[in-house]
């Protein structure tokens, strides 16, 4: 059985205290929910919070009480050295920060990154010994010219496929169409269940079929709690990146329960 996840990007929000604040109060509301379904068959999601960088040291410290993963938003895809502003790959693993997330659409929007930059970005991820939450998507225009496959495609094979066996088993896979960011119109069911089953089969070409099995392909672009437990019924939804719904405590825990 491949892991459900489900993580909460909270981009550029909540300073340090309000972040801290939040962090305490969910892991006690996931306590509970985990002592309530303790006698059923149900099985708690793994949660990955990514804080902004100045929240993730403290983090990782409360998260390793609760058994909560802590993910970065970003690093560097240098080593180290005169990269004014940066954060790199060891800086993240030495706070115990478990994820990066690397790929995401603000970040090739509004930073210019491209599939080759976020293809170091992942080395260095794996060199530390930590997990890759990659993002993937296909813009508005790239839908409706019917080139979301070809796109897609393209991504994970300048993005990914350079990865050895052992490389892209520690590599979850983010589908988060451009057109669903924020926009409050997410992927219905059907469109996800289908990209995700082709990036299952674009793994599966490369790396065989066994490891594309194995590996998890979360769902993201306006995921809240009403739309979530649809989304997340489809067999090759394995959870949720989770943006705008992840900030408040009621509507990320209510993300949560779709999909148990
Ligand atoms: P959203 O963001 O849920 O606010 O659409 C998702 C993401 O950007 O990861």
């Amino acid at each position: 059985m491949r892991k459900k996840i489900i993580a909460g990007n909270w981009k550029m929000n909540k300073t340090h205290r309000e972040g801290m604040d939040m962090l305490v109060h969910l892991f006690k509301m996931l306590d509970f929910e985990t002592s309530i379904i303790e006698d059923t068959n149900k099985q708690m999601p793994e949660i990955v919070i990514a804080p902004p960088y100045l929240i993730v040291e403290n983090a990782a410290l409360l998260a390793q009480a609760w058994d909560v993963k802590i993910a970065a938003q970003n690093c560097s895809s240098e080593k180290e050295g005169a990269f004014t502003g940066e954060i790199s790959a060891a800086m993240l693993k030495a706070v115990k920060v478990n994820y990066v997330i690397v790929g995401h659409s603000e970040r090739r929007k509004y930073f210019h990154e491209t599939n080759q930059d976020i293809a170091k970005k992942i080395d260095r991820v794996l060199e530390n010994d930590l997990l890759v939450i990659c993002c993937v998507g296909e813009s508005l225009s790239e839908r409706e010219a019917n080139k979301e496959f070809q796109s897609i495609t393209r991504q994970l094979e300048e993005c990914l496929f350079h990865l050895s066996a052992d490389g892209i088993t520690k590599v979850v896979i983010a589908y988060e169409p451009l057109w669903a960011i924020g926009t409050g119109r997410n992927a219905t069911p059907d469109q996800a269940q289908e990209m995700h089953n082709y990036i299952r089969s674009v793994v599966s070409g490369k790396f065989g079929k066994d490891i594309s099995r194995k590996i998890s392909i979360l769902y993201g672009g306006s995921c809240n709690p009403k739309n979530a437990k649809q989304i997340f019924s489809q067999p090759d939804v394995d959870g949720g990146l989770i943006g705008g719904a992840s900030l408040e405590v009621r509507d990320f825990l209510d993300v949560i329960k779709a999909i148990l």
